[in-house]
């Protein structure tokens, strides 16, 4: 059993999590709902836990949000401002936060929709006498994202939920959260070897330029996803407040050929970031994405205790031109921090060992790698160099490769993997900034263009980083260790 808890990603004090729901940023505050058992470590009685944090790096938990009653339990889903009271929820000038989140009846009953409101920012929730407010009749209906719809003169609600056996994402629409019109549906495409999850769609300025807005689709699935088990997939496209088209249209992939799965965006190509969304409340120049940091292969067997699951960081998103496409890049929120290491203008003949990689660090590196050298970096490996979390690349074939099989824990059998993503066509740069923990580690690389997150499960007393290379040298333009530890979430 492990008791060392992350210091820089979220985790509930104690007790299950899973997916995070209702992002929004109101009145200064970032609010973090998730799926949440109040009871025990384990996947049961789904609730809606809460924490809160002024600058997305400090979470302070609060009371459970919405409860699970003898009626239901109480899925993943967003939680709206509704700043004009379209709902009519709100009383004596109180600005209603609503919830929309799925009842789910039973673990194979009935899934509706279902409001929650709450008239103090968040802090306490009523459930909505007239629930559920949208019904198929289906028991794989779930997780709504809703989020305003503005164009022109007009303005609606715009929920986006799955049937998530059809592998299909649903598109509703409503002027006071209460009554629902079906609009139209995406998919099965792409990524289908497994049930869709938690959709999310949202605008971004392509290369910031404002008049460029695409939007991007987010489908969580589950299995089939690329590192195998969870994982989310994302379309660009356009969306005119009725139908969802993609730029391009994608070919079904139904099962796990690595090729077929590879031609394929997703917003993380590790094993452990799954169900994320992004905030309401924010501009769009700021689109911030949460997801649960773990997967559902293996995540009622992790061996933390006494809770179970994390958030990964809160990752801002944007969306820019790369290998000639539309692509998302994520950048991790984090603490300034503290500079330990930070060394210029390195020719890598063979080997660099740096010491003092604390906890919770970002180690930064900026390196030319010709075609014909690959770079291996060890990061927190023991005292002969052995073990610790492995990150190998390849100047030909332009793969980055995680490998946590040297920090396994021996709890399922995917759980000592090697996954890999082939980074965008940026010549023999390599940029990565990866961020450890206690418990995890995220990689981006060419600006967050790609990522991989994985959790590991090491010894924490061993700090080194060693990085060797093959081939011809490798030029290290910067690389930099920042401690984090002090950024306690
Ligand atoms: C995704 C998910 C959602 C569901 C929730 C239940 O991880 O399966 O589809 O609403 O978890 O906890």
């Amino acid at each position: 059993v492990r008791t060392d808890r992350p210091l820089i990603h979220y985790t509930p004090d104690r007790n299950w999590m899973n997916d995070p729901n209702g992002l929004v940023y109101h009145n200064g505050r970032y609010h973090l709902f998730y799926q949440y058992n109040p009871e025990a470590p384990e996947h049961a009685h789904m609730s809606w836990g809460h924490a809160s944090s002024s600058d997305l790096v400090g979470w302070e938990e609060h009371p459970l949000a919405i409860s699970f009653d003898e009626h239901e339990e109480v899925y993943s889903g967003s939680v709206v401002v509704d700043s004009t009271n379209s709902s009519g929820f709100g009383v004596d000038g109180a600005t209603p936060l609503v919830a929309i989140y799925t009842s789910a009846r039973g673990f194979h009953g009935l899934q509706t929709q279902a409001l929650a409101v709450s008239l103090d920012d968040g802090m306490t929730w009523t459930k909505y006498d007239g629930n559920p407010v949208l019904d198929r009749g289906s028991m794989e209906f779930r997780d709504p994202k809703v989020f305003r719809y503005e164009h022109g003169d007009s303005a609606y609600w715009v929920m986006v939920a799955v049937e998530a056996f059809e592998r299909q994402v649903l598109f509703y629409r409503s002027d006071d959260l209460k009554e629902w019109t079906y609009l139209s549906s995406y998919g099965p495409a792409g990524a289908t070897g497994g049930v869709w999850e938690c959709p999310d769609l949202f605008p971004l300025a392509l290369d910031g330029d404002p008049d460029d807005i695409r939007w991007v689709l987010v489908i969580s699935l589950y299995p089939g996803a690329i590192a195998g088990g969870s994982g989310s997939q994302y379309v660009v496209g356009s969306f005119d407040g009725t139908t969802f088209t993609p730029d391009s249209l994608l070919a079904v992939v139904d099962h796990g050929d690595p090729t077929a799965l590879g031609q394929i965006d997703w917003v993380d190509a590790g094993h452990d970031c799954y169900a994320g969304v992004t905030f309401n409340g924010l501009p769009d120049a700021e689109r911030t994405f949460i997801a649960w940091m773990s997967n559902w292969d293996y995540a009622r067997n992790l061996p933390t205790s006494p809770w179970r699951g994390a958030m990964t960081l809160p990752r801002r998103l944007s969306l820019v031109t790369a290998d000639g496409i539309p692509q998302l890049r994520a950048e991790p929120v984090t603490a300034a921090g503290a500079v330990v290491a930070d060394i210029s203008d390195v020719t890598l003949t063979n080997s660099l060992r740096l010491a003092g990689v604390a906890p919770a660090a970002r180690v930064t590196l900026d390196a030319t790698v010709p075609s014909a050298s690959e770079l291996t970096m060890r990061l927190r490996h023991d005292s002969s160099g052995e073990g610790g979390v492995v990150l190998r690349y390849s100047g030909a074939t332009r793969r980055l490769e995680l490998d946590r099989s040297a920090v396994a824990a021996d709890i399922h059998g995917s759980f000592a993997s090697i996954e890999s993503i082939v980074l965008p066509d940026e010549g023999d740069r390599l940029e990565l900034s990866i961020l450890l923990d206690v418990g995890s580690v995220e990689v981006f690389a060419d600006g967050g263009l790609r990522s991989l997150t994985d959790l590991v499960f090491e010894s924490f007393d061993r700090g080194g980083l060693l990085l060797e290379t093959t081939g011809e040298p490798v030029t290290i333009q910067r690389i930099c260790i920042i401690d984090l530890t002090g950024g306690h979430a």
